[in-house]
């Protein structure tokens, strides 16, 4: 049976710390292997991306195997070909599926009648590989995750949704300000909770940020929901992560974003490129990260 990265909870428990030290281990010691020679990855992408594309793409070469990128609209599934039939062909040609999409059940799809790994570079639902990597990012600084406490201002969105697994695989506090009506999932609020996570819901920014020790945030319209931008940006209004509102924060906080970032919007300019941001190395931990959990799936 192959593994799949479809959430951080297809990490059994007690393997979510070696790969995390595997991933720490792997940036200290630029570590380049050969665990994925003679294979080919497939990276199929609905949406955009800039970091998680380049990571994987470097990451799969760093450990010896080859990727190839494929742009959905560009293949016969932009054209209607079922995702059952392209997961057949594919595992027939490819040894890893790394895929972009909208819908999580479309990477349940591609487990269901593929018979290769299946790896999540993002879904509406989740963004599980952003979340190990903000992980390690934590972790380098303050080892001791289960003592922190994490904030999350704004959407209850797929970050939102992997910062819950997190918890529950790594122990930190997570405390989620959202404005009514964008929530996290209920199911995976509750999911979490029963896997463990320290999680609170809480509808006053402040709140969420008070002692904190990581400020994170992201954008008010994911991908796929441009048109709602207008009535998000209402909605969000008193959500910015700002100079009045990380003063709120544990002395010494940091400030996170998966990026890209809209400055004036969800975070203010100073905020972001203030000396407490720590965004470049969130998004240098994606390769790190990454490499850890393909060694943990073909090992
Ligand atoms: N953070 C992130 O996933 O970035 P990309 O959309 O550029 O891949
Ligand atoms: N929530 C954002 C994350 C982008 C990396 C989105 O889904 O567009």
């Amino acid at each position: 049976m192959p593994k799949h990265f479809l959430t951080i909870s297809d990490i059994p428990a007690d393997e979510a710390g070696q790969v995390l030290v595997r991933a720490k281990e792997m940036k200290d010691n630029a570590v380049r292997t050969d665990l994925l020679a003679g294979k080919t990855l497939l990276m199929i992408f609905e949406k955009a991306s800039t970091r998680t594309r380049v990571s994987f793409e470097v990451g799969v070469r760093q450990l010896g195997g080859d990727p190839v990128f494929i742009a959905a609209k560009d293949s016969q599934l932009g054209r209607s070909e079922p995702l059952k039939d392209t997961a057949r062909v594919l595992s027939r040609y490819a040894d890893g599926l790394i895929v972009r999409t909208f819908g999580q059940e479309k990477l349940e799809t591609l487990v269901e009648y593929g018979d290769i790994p299946v790896v999540n570079a993002l879904t509406d639902e989740y963004h599980p590989c952003q979340i190990m990597a903000d992980v390690l990012t934590m972790y380098e600084r303050t080892p001791n995750l289960t003592d922190l406490k994490v904030a999350w201002v704004g959407d209850g969105n797929n970050m939102a949704h992997s910062f819950i697994n997190g918890s529950a695989a790594f122990g930190y506090e997570l405390v989620l300000a959202c404005p009514e009506g964008y929530d996290p999932d209920p199911a995976i609020m509750d999911a979490g909770v029963n896997a463990g996570a320290k999680v609170t819901l809480v509808r006053d920014p402040a709140k969420a940020v008070a002692g904190a020790h990581y400020v994170n945030t992201d954008v008010w319209a994911s991908m796929g929901q441009e048109e709602e931008q207008k009535k998000r940006e209402a909605a969000f209004a008193g959500f910015e992560v700002n100079g009045a509102l990380m003063a709120k924060a544990a002395p010494d906080a940091k400030f996170m974003h998966c990026l890209p970032a809209h400055r004036g919007e969800e975070v203010s300019e100073a905020v972001f490129e203030s000396p407490a941001s720590i965004v470049w190395d969130q998004a240098e931990n994606r390769l790190h990260m990454q490499k850890a959990i393909l060694e943990w799936i073909y090992t």
